[in-house]
């Protein structure tokens, strides 16, 4: 496995279009793209949150997480590793990176929904501590998976 001098860090300014280019790269959605059209840090519901990203030694956004808060529950989503860069455990320094940020805002556990046909990421999740709940729906009455950790 290659080496790699990576960066987790707060999304500022100066991610924003590295930021807005890997989400239309992994989640091609709407959603996605309005989050960034209203602010870098108020998703789609106009709810606090916050953006982190992966930086290559070059300075380039190579994956992203974004993490929220709800009635003191801990929320991630939109995780994403450009795939050339995926298997060196950028995804999982981010994942941590967001969950000390929602422990740190006073959340003691996280949830977050994957697609039930992205068998990939459950195994990714559970491998970092989460638990399976099963299918639920989301917002959009779409099936989802939920999955859940104390922190
Ligand atoms: C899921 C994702 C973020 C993982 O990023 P990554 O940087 O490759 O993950 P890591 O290197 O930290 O992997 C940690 C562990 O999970 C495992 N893992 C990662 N992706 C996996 C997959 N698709 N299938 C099975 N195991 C996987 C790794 O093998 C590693 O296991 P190990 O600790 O036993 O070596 C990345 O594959 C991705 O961006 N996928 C597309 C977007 C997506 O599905 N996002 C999540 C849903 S919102």
């Amino acid at each position: 496995m290659i080496k790699m001098n990576i960066e987790i860090k707060k999304a500022d300014d100066d991610d924003r279009i590295g930021l807005r280019a890997i989400l239309k790269y992994s989640f091609d959605t709407l959603s996605s793209l309005d989050t960034l059209e209203l602010d870098l840090y108020i998703d789609g519901q106009t709810r606090p949150c916050q953006w982190f990203v992966a930086r290559s030694s070059q300075g380039h956004v190579i994956g992203c997480i974004n993490a929220s808060t709800r009635s003191n529950e801990g929320y991630i989503n939109s995780l994403s590793v450009i795939e050339g860069f995926r298997g060196h455990g950028i995804g999982s320094m981010l994942v941590q990176e967001a969950c000390e940020f929602l422990k740190t805002d006073g959340c003691n556990s996280v949830f977050l929904y994957v697609r039930p046909t992205n068998e990939g990421a459950q195994v990714f999740y559970e491998k970092l501590g989460f638990t399976n709940c099963g299918l639920t729906k989301s917002q959009t009455l779409e099936d989802v998976v939920m999955l859940r950790k104390m922190i």
